[in-house]
């Protein structure tokens, strides 16, 4: 496979200028008033593949938002890549927090992106690293140098859970064989340190409601005499976590993979620096887990947040009540070997066992995921690192990530394949943050390093 820079040097505008068309449509699933622009844009990803190459596309229904589906079969009896993504993106709010429209993008220059990077919603997760495959194709195509078979699945519904994705997976094991599931969706280290994500946690996703009186009161005439919802909630998350941040769920952490001490000095080795972390951050101090350090709590640890909080008199001023309810939204990420059903009913039956008599507890499972860890000595690892040591000169550090693509998991148990993580993002992009952007540098530097990946997965298939 010859080196793509040429080709990327010269359509470089247009590779920036149609990721930034794409970045327009604002294709939030989580908010149902967005849901033509949801439509939309599979429309434009369809086109895309087209315009890339492929010989197929099909946007397929489901229960939910549309799957595109788009296949470039050259040979039968050569391998099959599958290309995974997604088009849909997370609620750009709080909205006054971004310098530019999260929906209009702007290329400014950063510290860590001298080159620029493309500011929206959606440009490093996932519209810009999935658009990186479709570019990647195009290359492939247009020189007439795809060396293996390609398939691309990209969904609208992974800032939700996939659930439609699963429902999909299920019905299509044929169409979607595959030789390796490649997906661009994780950060790498830095710019100058390529890393493979090798693990992903697993998640289970919990809201929960506490009701006190059956309406609210004033809490003058009533406060001190009954349950506060919100007080009590604010108690049974505190308790939560004992006085070393470990979980204080029964059996949370009965199933958790503990690495050997030489696999945590291995992941040790990986460069970081305590210091730039909480700069970068503007915290005096990092927390979690005693015991681990911050690596390995982000990564190898299972965890317990609050993600979001409610109840109450929360407008102008001040109005004297006690709420007759309160929430919250809970995550547990999780590591290998706990199943996350398991631990949402654990959360659920620890929770309502918690409260006190004085309020009712309602627990709703949202969404989960397993977790998911990729081998090194495998043939997709390999082909991946041999193409991250040609594009950047340097072999790719192994990393698990903290963050989750819940169907992964699901790909390995559905088509029992393998997925590799080639991603190109990085911690400081502000995904699902105000001001997400993505480096051009990395951008075009994926569009460069994808198809070594499909030359040396088919090399060393043969
Ligand atoms: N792309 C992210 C996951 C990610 C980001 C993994 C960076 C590793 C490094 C994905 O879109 C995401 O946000 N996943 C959700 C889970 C989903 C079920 C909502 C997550 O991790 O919160
Ligand atoms: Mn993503
Ligand atoms: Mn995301």
């Amino acid at each position: 496979m010859k080196s793509a820079k040429p080709y990327i040097q010269e359509n470089k505008d247009r590779f920036l200028n149609e990721l930034i068309e794409l970045l327009k449509i604002p294709s939030i699933s989580a908010d149902p008033s967005y849901k033509e622009d949801v439509l939309k844009t599979a429309e434009a990803v369809k086109k895309a593949l087209e315009n890339a190459g492929c010989d197929t596309v099909e946007i397929c229904e489901t229960p939910g938002y549309p799957i595109v589906y788009g296949e470039k079969i050259i040979d039968k009896t050569l391998p099959t890549v599958l290309v995974y993504g997604h088009y849909d993106v997370q609620p750009p709010d709080p909205l006054e927090l971004w310098d530019s429209p999260p929906f209009e993008p702007v290329i400014k220059k950063t510290k860590t992106h001298p080159d620029g990077a493309i500011f929206a919603r959606g440009a490093c997760d996932d519209k810009g690293q999935m658009y990186m495959h479709v570019k990647a194709l195009e290359y492939m195509t247009s020189t007439n140098q795809l060396p293996c078979n390609v398939k691309f699945m990209i969904e609208g519904e992974e800032e939700v859970g996939s659930s439609s994705l699963g429902w999909f997976v299920k019905r299509n094991h044929e169409k979607l064989t595959n030789d390796i599931i490649l997906i661009s969706d994780t950060g790498m280290i830095a710019k100058d340190v390529p890393s493979i994500t090798t693990g992903l946690r697993g998640l289970s996703y919990v809201e929960v409601e506490v009701t006190g009186p059956n309406r609210d009161l004033h809490s003058g005439l009533y406060g001190g005499a009954v349950a506060n919802p919100i007080n009590i909630l604010a108690k049974m998350i505190a308790s939560l976590h004992d006085e070393n941040n470990r979980i204080t769920i029964p059996g949370f952490y009965d199933k958790v993979e503990e690495l050997t001490k030489a696999e945590r000095a291995k992941m040790a080795e990986a460069p970081f620096s305590l210091e730039n972390y909480k700069n970068a951050l503007d915290i005096a101090d990092v927390y979690g887990e005693k015991g681990y350090t911050t690596n390995e709590r982000n990564s190898i640890r299972p965890t317990l947040d609050v993600n979001g909080i409610w109840g109450g008199y929360i407008g102008e001023g001040a109005k004297t009540v006690i709420p007759s309810k309160a929430y919250a939204k809970i995550s547990m990420r999780l590591v290998p070997n706990q199943d996350w059903e398991e631990i949402t009913q654990l959360f659920t039956n620890h929770f309502e066992s918690i409260a006190p008599r004085a309020v009712k507890v309602k627990v709703t499972p949202h969404h989960g995921g397993q977790a998911y860890v990729t081998p090194i000595d495998f043939i997709g690892y390999k082909a991946a690192e041999k193409a991250y040591e040609k594009t950047f000169g340097k072999t790719p550090i192994p990393q698990r990530s903290g963050g989750s693509i819940p169907i992964v998991a699901l790909f390995e148990k559905e088509l029992k394949s393998k997925t590799i993580l080639m991603g190109f993002g990085l911690d400081s992009d502000a995904i699902h943050s105000p001001n997400e952007h993505y480096g051009i540098w990395n951008y075009l530097k994926g569009i460069e390093t994808i198809p070594q990946f499909f030359h040396f997965f088919t090399e060393l298939k043969k």
